[in-house]
């Protein structure tokens, strides 16, 4: 196991608190050093390994921040918590990679950053959309690869997306900022699937259905499926917006993308493992007129054979959330949950996060995911 290098800022401080990788901006340290924390930074790009995490987390630790590509798992807050710790956050909205029942059986609480991300993620998505229905980076290969001869009427023909039909599977905060900017921004009709109806959006794409009828132009339609396979069938693009657990993964599989148009457009900057890559890749090369956009993969970061050789798949290095504005947020809401755990302060009860993101910080911790199960527990 090589070393790996730590920077500390703030070795002064009473409250020792470890970050397993450098975040952006300046503000997320201010709120730790005004907690009184030591903050101890690895610098490597390398992903720690469980072992090196727990060799920092030595026999004195405070809190903890660490990253969606780490296990965190029953090892890691049995390690914390056996060093003093009281307190995590992911820095991500996403917490699939954290085993929050562990975490809870050792009373630690999990943090996460949502509220920041919401539109951030969505612009990628349409990114990825029009850059895989335009055939956007095949043809940028094509310009630099020197085989530009002239235009061509034929040439790179993709799909028009204005008045056709945008699916959206989890119409949660990201994936229905997704499909207000797809159904405003192209005038797309929408169908979703989730589990629970989404009646804001609803009456979203309704005000702008009567708006544009006002204009003389046609109505849009917005309904709730009752499948993602329903979904699948009706979209012309679909774009995966599901948290990753058991029911998820795999949720695309071959039998799901055989549903699909043939000359569909499918988004993922949710999580890899709910497509199944294998079968999209053998999906993609059987429909070359079928396309997809893709910031997460199965194995992050290996991508299963075959896919990047695909010119119908367009991928992205998981960036959907990388904006300067957001990931310095993210980076504030994860000291912010810690900082306030570890100076006893409660969960804050808004969903507006904004006043957490400069200055002095609420005395709150923004999102803890098993806030209740802790007061649960200790009932
Ligand atoms: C998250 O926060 O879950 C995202 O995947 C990071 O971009």
């Amino acid at each position: 196991m090589s070393e790996k290098e730590w920077i500390t800022v703030n070795p002064g401080g009473s409250r020792r608190v470890i970050v397993t990788k450098e975040l952006p901006g300046e503000h997320w340290k201010q709120i730790l050093q005004d907690a009184d924390c030591s903050i101890e930074i690895c610098t490597d790009p390398a992903v720690l390994s469980n072992e090196e995490i727990i060799a920092r987390i030595g026999d004195r630790c405070d809190g903890a921040i660490g990253q969606l590509t780490e296990a965190w798992n029953g090892d890691l807050f049995t390690a914390l918590r056996a060093a003093g710790g009281t307190a995590y956050s992911n820095g991500a909205v996403g917490y699939n990679n954290v085993d929050v029942a562990a975490a809870t059986a050792n009373g630690i609480p999990v943090g996460n950053t949502p509220g920041v991300l919401t539109e951030t993620t969505a612009e990628m998505a349409v990114a990825l959309t029009f850059a895989a229905g335009r055939r956007v980076t095949e043809s940028d290969r094509f310009m630099r690869g020197g085989k530009y001869k002239g235009w061509l009427p034929t040439m790179f023909l993709g799909k028009r997306f204005v008045g056709s039909t945008v699916g959206v599977i989890g119409a949660g905060r990201i994936g229905s900022a997704y499909a207000r900017m797809m159904v405003e921004g192209h005038k797309m009709h929408l169908v979703y699937y989730d589990l629970y109806p989404n009646p804001a959006l609803e009456q979203y794409v309704a005000d702008y259905s009567a708006f544009l009828v006002e204009h003389g132009e046609a109505p849009l339609t917005c309904r709730r499926l009752d499948s993602v396979h329903a979904v699948l069938r009706e979209a012309d693009v679909v774009s995966l917006h599901t948290v990753l657990d058991d029911s998820t993964r795999h949720l695309i599989n071959a039998e799901a993308l055989a549903l699909m148009k043939p000359d569909a457009v499918l988004v993922n900057s949710s999580r890899g493992p709910v497509i199944d890559e294998v079968a999209l890749v053998e999906h993609c090369r059987a429909n070359p007129e079928f396309r997809a956009g893709l910031d997460v993969f199965e194995d992050e970061p290996a991508m299963k054979p075959g896919l990047a050789e695909l010119d119908n798949i367009v991928i992205v290095p998981h960036i959907a959330s990388a904006t300067v504005w957001t990931r310095e947020g993210m980076s504030s809401l994860a000291a912010a949950n810690v900082a306030a755990i570890l100076q006893g302060y409660p969960v804050w009860d808004s969903d507006d996060i904004s006043p957490f993101l400069s200055g002095e910080v609420p005395r709150a911790a923004p999102s803890i995911v098993n806030a209740k199960d802790l007061q649960n527990k200790r009932k």
